[in-house]
């Protein structure tokens, strides 16, 4: 008799290739399947002796019935449609009860869609972080769905995870969409954390005129340091790196236009749907959507000039531009963090903020040293906003003065630097107990009669001022 296999994989692209192989290491027999069988052979190929524990299957029937019941079925197909097709074919052939996981990039509220509709088969939204190499060798794993759900998978899915200090980084942490939700905000802050590091690399390349090859040793002393971190970590690397075609540094030769698939927009999106302050995220984003506009930029620098002038020789210091990334990242992720408490009480979900930092600690994109502190001030208090953690605020004490300095250095010289800006204005307005929101209040008075409250009739919203007659 054939054996059955434990749970299934759909999709064996990049990510869905790299799990299944990172499944059947551990153990479990999993079948795969995927729409074009060629693939399937390449991955049994690139198996070697793991393809003993794989159960390839030519079509989607043959897959189901190759799987013990209740079935567990993961997804791994690109978000959007694909999902939907791919779930409405599988439908048929399910009995009630077998799972759906998908390990995709969905959109949360199209998750919270999929499990309403799931019955009578469950559905599980799974975040799923770390690249290739995380899929293949532990990544870190947000799940959303029922207990149930999430019940049937906890153990292949511990298994799998990536590993920090003994801790398992993945976790179930709330209904359908959550799952998607925190790896959406997670990818924002993704966006946010490389931005910063790009942007400082700008400085480093436009303002002090350092070669790629002269800032690797700089990023890996950083990597030493508060900031150790895998993208800290690849940044060495990437610097480090030479074009085997020219024999130039790799980053000369790459176009300066970023992609992205979108989930940092879909964060930005839904920070400014629930009035949560996103800004590095957002100023990130933008920025990626400016790099593309190439043309538009060369008839800008046609029109305008580059950057007026160079830094002055030691105007900036190694140590000085460490701490404006330091500080700039202790402020995305506070804001992230805000925006993750901020959806968990409108959408009722109660998300376990320091498991979340405590599970981003090993196998995803954005682990980090500081992630563990993090975990520890979520832990503490996990309302109070982690700028206001006494760890994390004593850091930004000691190095706001150098992001301060870095961003009014960059200005002064035309460097762009939206991230961090927009960090520091953050910074600046969050400790500013009086700010200047009166005048606007004054002016939406004075030209729409919106009202507004005086300092000395506190709880009164609808008074006005003189000009209304
Ligand atoms: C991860 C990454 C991963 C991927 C995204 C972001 O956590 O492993 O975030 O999900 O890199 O696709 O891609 P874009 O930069 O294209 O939006």
């Amino acid at each position: 008799m054939v054996e059955m296999a434990e749970i299934g994989l759909i999709g064996l692209g990049t990510m869905g290739g790299n799990l299944a192989l990172n499944i059947a290491e551990s153990g479990v027999r999993i079948a795969v399947f995927n729409r074009t069988y060629g693939r399937t052979q390449a991955v049994m190929d690139e198996a070697g002796p793991l393809a003993d524990t794989l159960a390839p299957a030519e079509s989607l029937e043959a897959f189901v019935q190759s799987l013990a019941i209740p079935r567990k079925i993961i997804l791994l197909v690109p978000a959007g449609w694909p999902v939907d097709d791919q779930i409405a074919a599988l439908k048929p052939l399910l009995a009630p009860g077998d799972l759906i996981i998908d390990a995709g990039n969905s959109d949360w509220r199209e998750t919270t869609r999929r499990a309403a509709e799931a019955a009578p088969q469950l559905h599980l939204g799974l975040g799923v972080s770390g690249g290739a190499e995380g899929a293949r060798h532990g990544p870190s794993m947000m799940a959303g769905g029922t207990a149930e759900a999430y019940a049937m998978v906890k153990d292949v899915l511990t298994a799998i995870a990536a590993d920090f200090e003994g801790a398992p980084c993945v976790a179930h942490l709330g209904p359908d969409g959550a799952g998607h939700y925190v790896k959406m905000v997670h990818n924002g802050i993704e966006y946010a954390d490389m931005q910063m590091i790009a942007e400082i690399y700008g400085v480093m390349r436009d303002g002090s005129g350092m070669t790629a090859v002269e800032m690797a040793p700089v990023f890996e002393r950083w990597n030493g340091g508060t900031l150790r971190s895998y993208l800290i970590e690849i940044t060495g690397e990437i610097a480090k790196a030479t074009d085997p075609k020219t024999g130039q540094a790799m980053l000369d030769v790459i176009t300066d236009s970023a992609g992205q698939k979108g989930t940092g927009r879909w964060t930005v999106i839904d920070a400014q749907m629930r009035a949560a302050p996103l800004s590095a995220v957002e100023a990130a984003v933008t920025a990626r959507v400016l790099s593309a506009r190439l043309a538009a930029r060369a008839e800008g620098e046609d029109r305008f000039g580059a950057a007026p002038t160079p830094l002055a020789e030691g105007a900036i210091s190694e140590a000085e531009l460490e701490s404006a990334l330091i500080a700039g990242k202790i402020i995305a992720y506070a804001q992230g963090f805000d925006l993750l408490a901020t959806a968990s009480t409108e959408e009722d979900w109660v998300l376990p903020l320091p498991q979340v930092a405590e599970i981003w600690r090993a196998g995803c994109i954005i682990r980090s040293a500081m992630l563990d502190d993090m975990a520890s001030a979520l832990t503490e208090a996990p309302e109070r906003s982690l700028i206001l953690a006494p760890h994390f605020a004593g850091l930004l004490e000691e190095h706001m003065p150098g992001l301060r300095k870095t961003v009014a250095l960059a200005v002064a010289h035309g460097l762009p630097l939206p991230a961090l800006s927009a960090a520091l204005t953050y910074f600046d307005v969050m400790r500013t107990g009086r700010g200047t929101a009166n005048m606007l209040q004054a002016q939406r008075d004075f030209f729409g009669q919106h009202g507004f409250e005086r300092l000395d009739r506190p709880g009164e919203t609808d008074l006005h001022g003189p000009w209304v007659g």
